[in-house]
């Protein structure tokens, strides 16, 4: 069973996993035993992930990347594929939000909440293709959100966004399911990170609608993703492939 999920020997890729829920997921994946790549835009975050990691025992590198820049994730990809020598697993996780109605929402704002959070899972996962096949297989995760299920008045460009990963999710896996590549989404809950600081800080009453609503009862953390990265990882989800895997203590079943 321990066999089933060891990552030693494989290498991943985490972008945003410089915090929130992409170093949880990171943690994860080093425990056991991948070298993990964490590659954002702030490389004093991310030189403070990897040492965090190193901390704990694990194998990790970071690279500077803005993930809207083709030529960047281009760099990235190669870069971690040269100086690891392969790519196995790559976790699409950065993403931002813009938290406005759609009628107040500018073009230019659109774009770049949907830069970051779907057409970046395109440039990486077309940029990480060749290493996988390369490699007889891969394993990417996309990280959606609650957003991909449900609408909220104030996530246009959110929402559209991670709705629109579930679906390039379920084109990726069957596109290379025949090249031993799973990719599966996940989609969190309520998570507690700098990203939802400041969403209770802009919506009022968000705290307190969120632990009601939540039938574990408390906000999730980013080590609250450790698990489901290894899963999604590790050869345990080999026959698992374009499905989308809520980590939101039952938010999403609450009647
Ligand atoms: N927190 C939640 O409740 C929640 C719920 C559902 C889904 N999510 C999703 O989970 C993911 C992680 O969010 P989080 O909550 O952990 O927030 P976070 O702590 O703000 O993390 C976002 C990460 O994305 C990176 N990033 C943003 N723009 C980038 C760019 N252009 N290029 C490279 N990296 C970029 C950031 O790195 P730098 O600082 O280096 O730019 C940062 O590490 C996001 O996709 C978010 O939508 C979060």
């Amino acid at each position: 069973m321990k066999q089933m999920f060891d990552l030693t020997g494989k290498v991943a890729i985490v972008t945003g996993g410089n915090g929130g829920i992409g170093l949880g997921m990171a943690r994860g994946l080093a425990s056991a035993g991948a070298l993990v790549v964490v590659a954002g835009r702030n490389a004093t975050k991310s030189a403070a992930a990897v040492k965090d990691l190193a901390t704990a025992g694990a194998k990790a590198d970071h690279i500077e990347v803005d993930v809207c820049d083709e030529a960047s994730v281009r760099a990235l990809v190669a870069t971690a594929a040269d100086r690891h020598g392969r790519l196995d697993i790559l976790v699409n996780n950065a993403g931002i939000n813009v938290r406005k109605p759609p009628h107040e929402m500018t073009l230019a704002e659109w774009r770049r909440v949907i830069d970051t959070n779907l057409t970046s899972a395109f440039l990486c996962s077309h940029a990480a293709y060749p290493h996988m096949k390369k490699a007889g297989g891969g394993k990417i995760i996309n990280i959606g959100s609650m957003m991909s299920i449900f609408g909220a008045s104030f996530t246009p460009a959110y929402a559209a966004s991670k709705g629109g990963l579930v679906q390039f999710t379920k084109v990726c896996a069957t596109a290379w399911a025949r090249d031993n590549i799973q990719v599966n989404a996940v989609l969190p809950g309520w998570i507690d990170t700098d990203l939802t600081i400041r969403a209770r800080q802009e919506v009022s009453g968000l705290h307190e609608r969120v632990l009601a609503r939540t039938p574990a009862g408390r906000w999730g953390t980013p080590d609250d993703h450790a698990g489901i990265a290894v899963f999604l990882g590790s050869r345990a989800s080999d026959f698992v492939t374009g499905t989308a895997i809520p980590v939101d203590g039952g938010f999403s079943v609450q009647g």
